[in-house]
């Protein structure tokens, strides 16, 4: 129950290909074409919007803060990289993609819609 499913896509060869902004974010494109941003702690991968929910700036052009939180650009709201929770509190919600480094690429994970497909 609850458990979402993904469909994965690989999204680059390697870490090498991706385009990475000074503050380190990446932009990728899913295979329809939709841009997604990608952050990395360590080891661990994140993937999100590329554009803000509150007024669409691009959060590729946004920064991290240290503390886990990617930065609007635009009028500097925060999300958590983890879950995407806007924690300067302003209510909005930043969809995000898991995202894997697997030894032949990187992939996003896609929700499949919420359907269970039985072929
Ligand atoms: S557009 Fe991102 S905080 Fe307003």
């Amino acid at each position: 129950m609850g458990l979402k499913k993904y469909k994965w896509q690989k999204v680059a060869e390697g870490e090498a290909e991706i385009e990475w902004s000074r503050d380190g974010i990446g932009v990728v494109a899913l295979e329809d074409g939709k841009k997604i941003c990608l952050a990395r702690e360590g080891d661990q991968w994140y993937g999100f919007a590329f554009n803000c929910p509150h007024a669409g700036g691009i959060m590729a052009e946004g920064w991290l803060d240290g503390d886990g939180n990617i930065v609007c650009p635009i009028h500097r709201y925060k999300f958590s990289l983890k879950n995407g929770r806007n924690t300067s509190g302003e209510g909005y919600h930043l969809k995000r993609y898991p995202v894997e480094s697997r030894p032949d690429g990187i992939y996003a994970g896609v929700e499949e819609g919420g359907l269970f497909k039985w072929f």
